[in-house]
Parts: C-alpha cells; sequence; structure tokens
C-alpha cells in the first residue's frame, strides 16, 4: 500500500533529535523522500542511515546555508513538496537577564531560520513541473499563546504565528498552491526532556499538569500532526495554528 507522503520530496530541518527525529522517521515510514538538515552532523547521520533518509548540514541561520541546500534540492530531485521549518533552541534568559547577542542569537534560529527556510521552499515548489504546489509546517509551541520566562523564545513562538498567516496568505493571493500552517506542541516528552526528568524527577510531575489530559505528549504525537499538514489530505488548510497539546491552552490556570 502507498504511504501517505508517497513521491513527496521533504526538507526536515532540526531532524537529528526530538521532534524533527520523529517527524523524519514517520514520513519515511509514509514514503517520502526526506533530507535531514541540522547542524548536528553525528546525530543527524544516524538518523538518517537509520530511515534510508540523506543528512544535509544546515545551520537554519545561515542564508547561504539555505542557498546551498536549495541547489542540492534543485539538483537531485528538481523541486520541494514539503518543508518542515522545525530547527529551534531556547535560552533560559528573562527579560531582566537577556543580552542582546542571546536575543539575536535565538531569533536567528528560531525566527529568522524559519522565514529563511520559508523563503527557499517556496522558491522550490514554484519550480514543480507538475504547477506551484507545497506545504510548509512550521513548528510553534503552546509558548506562542502561553510566556515562559524565556523572552526570547517566548517572542520567537509568538512571532511564528504571524509570520505562518502571512506566508499562506501571500502565497494564496498570488495563486500559488504552496500552504503554510504551524504547528504547536505542548510538553513533549523527547529524549532531552527524558534526560532532565532523569536529573530532576520533579520536572516530570510539572510537565503532566500543563495538560488537562494529565501527560506529556509524544513525538509520534507531534509527528502525526506534521503528517497531516504535509500531506494532501489537508488540502484546505493554510494560515492555521494546529495545537497538539492536550488541552495545555484550553485550561486557565487555576482550575
Ligand atoms: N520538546 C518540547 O516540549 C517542545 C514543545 C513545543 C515546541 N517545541 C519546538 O519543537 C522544535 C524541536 O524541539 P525539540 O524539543 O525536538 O528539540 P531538540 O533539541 O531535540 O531538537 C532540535 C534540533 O534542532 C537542531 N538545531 C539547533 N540549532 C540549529 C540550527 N541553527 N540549524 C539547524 N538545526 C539546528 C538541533 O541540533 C536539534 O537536532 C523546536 O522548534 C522547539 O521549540 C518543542
Amino acid at each position: 500500500m502507498a504511504g501517505r507522503l508517497q513521491n513527496k520530496i521533504a526538507v526536515v530541518t532540526g531532524g537529528a533529535s526530538g521532534i524533527g527525529e520523529g517527524i523524519v522517521r514517520r514520513f519515511c515510514a509514509e514514503g517520502a523522500t526526506v533530507l535531514v538538515a541540522d547542524v548536528d552532523e553525528t546525530s543527524g547521520a544516524a538518523v538518517a542511515v537509520e530511515c534510508g533518509a540523506e543528512f544535509v548540514r544546515l545551520d537554519v541561520s545561515s542564508e547561504q546555508a539555505w542557498s546551498a541546500l536549495a541547489e542540492k534540492v534543485r539538483a537531485d530531485y528538481g523541486h520541494l513538496d514539503v518543508m518542515i521549518n522545525n530547527a529551534g533552541i531556547v535560552s533560559n534568559a528573562d527579560i531582566m537577564t537577556v543580552d542582546v547577542a542571546t536575543w539575536n542569537q535565538l531569533l536567528s534560529i528560531n525566527l529568522t531560520g524559519m522565514m529563511l527556510g520559508c523563503q527557499t521552499a517556496i522558491a522550490l515548489m514554484r519550480e514543480n513541473p507538475a504547477g506551484s504546489q507545497g506545504s510548509i509546517v512550521n513548528t510553534a509551541s503552546s509558548t506562542s499563546y502561553l510566556a515562559i520566562p524565556d523572552v526570547a523564545y517566548t517572542t520567537s513562538k509568538a512571532g511564528v504565528v504571524g509570520l505562518t498567516k502571512s506566508v499562506a496568505v501571500t502565497c494564496a493571493n498570488a495563486g500559488l498552491q504552496i500552504r503554510c500552517n504551524s504547528i504547536h506542541p505542548g510538553a513533549t516528552l523527547t529524549n532531552i526532556l527524558k534526560t532532565a526528568i532523569a536529573q530532576a524527577p520533579e520536572v516530570e510531575a510539572a510537565c503532566n499538569q500543563m495538560s488537562p489530559l494529565g501527560r506529556m505528549g509524544t513525538v509520534e504525537e507531534v509527528a502525526a500532526m506534521a503528517l497531516f499538514l504535509a500531506s494532501d489530505e489537508s488540502g484546505f488548510c493554510t494560515g492555521g495554528q494546529f495545537p497538539v497539546e492536550g488541552g495545555t491552552v484550553s485550561q486557565h490556570p487555576t482550575m
């Protein structure tokens, strides 16, 4: 049986670990040709070999790196069907402590990197010989709506909502069949979080309590949403915000 992403060419940034790795695994299982794009060459290459994907070193904050990736996709595949802009970092600095270097570094990856990913994707999706088409999925967060002390992270994830909507309506109004949506994970049980819980067990209860469902999400659950948005099944979805957070932002914090 054909997979849900059969014959699709997909790039997944931050695909070397966590949510991105989960997306790479699911997309490969669904028949996509996947490029794992990450700064972590060791983990990225290992994930790619295991899944039958290809690893490409990409620093999402670098315009030159995006140009090189576009040239590679053009030369090897001719066009792009799916872009998952997922790479992201945290800073742990609040408004009292953040310095400009920290702020700029985080935004250059979490927001400028996503803008460059959208630009690159649109250029490659327009080159599809079957006509311009494709799906861009940006990883935002429940932090797009609920602030945490990390001011640069909170700002970046709120920014992803505006970026996504602007890309979506601009493409649609230009007559391009290129969709753009954001996904909003809540606390998700990645390997990094598992390590944090092993070191400080109280972190687990705190993360579980964020959601009315009383648990964290899994990378597989986030990947399932990314799959829906990447596939043709979501053909009428663009400019949308898709939560995968067990009701976290629906719940008043005192209830
Ligand atoms: N884990 C969660 O609970 C959670 C919740 C909401 C949103 N998110 C978002 O999900 C995305 C993935 O997070 P994760 O938890 O899987 O983290 P992670 O640290 O496991 O994965 C992030 C990946 O991004 C890569 N990366 C970092 N800087 C990069 C750069 N400049 N260029 C290319 N790749 C780079 C890292 O090497 C890593 O492989 C992020 O955007 C994050 O903000 C995570």
